[in-house]
């Protein structure tokens, strides 16, 4: 086998999804510090303070600390993954008229905030 014949396999393998197929900076669960940095960019340390988040310090709204121990989110819903997320993407909808405007977050930015906020413990 020469060498491109080899190459050409290993990058078969690799567009087939065989072995590591995802780099770690696409994983928000192994990677929390990618939802720290989506916190950041989307500004929500303008309203909110939230410890290792760069520039966070709001006080507009809650500060976020130990978001893995509190019970409710917004004194509405149960604290747990699905919820959180659906707060970050579309608050107004959970409490109308609330001071947390809705942002354009997606669903997989939305996870890894939510996978940030629950390594404050
Ligand atoms: C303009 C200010 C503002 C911005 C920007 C903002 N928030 Fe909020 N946020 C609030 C306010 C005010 C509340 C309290 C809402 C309530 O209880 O009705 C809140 C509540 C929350 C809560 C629930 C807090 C609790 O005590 O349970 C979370 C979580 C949260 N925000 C996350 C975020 C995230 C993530 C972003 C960025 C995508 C963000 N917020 C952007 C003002 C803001």
């Amino acid at each position: 086998m020469t060498f491109s014949e080899l190459a050409a396999i290993v990058l078969l393998l690799g567009l087939a999804g065989v072995g590591c197929s995802r780099s770690p900076a696409m994983e928000p669960d192994r990677n929390p510090q990618q939802g720290a940095i989506l916190l950041s960019a989307h500004g929500c340390g303008s309203c909110h303070t939230i410890p290792g988040v760069s520039g966070a310090s709001g006080t507009i709204g809650p500060p976020l600390a130990g978001y893995a121990r509190r019970a409710y989110i917004a004194g509405k819903l149960p604290n747990q993954l699905d919820n959180l997320m659906r707060w970050i993407r579309d608050p107004q909808s959970i409490e109308p008229g609330t001071a947390m405007p809705n942002l354009p977050v997606n669903e997989a930015e939305a996870r890894a905030m939510a996978v940030y906020l629950y390594t404050l413990r």
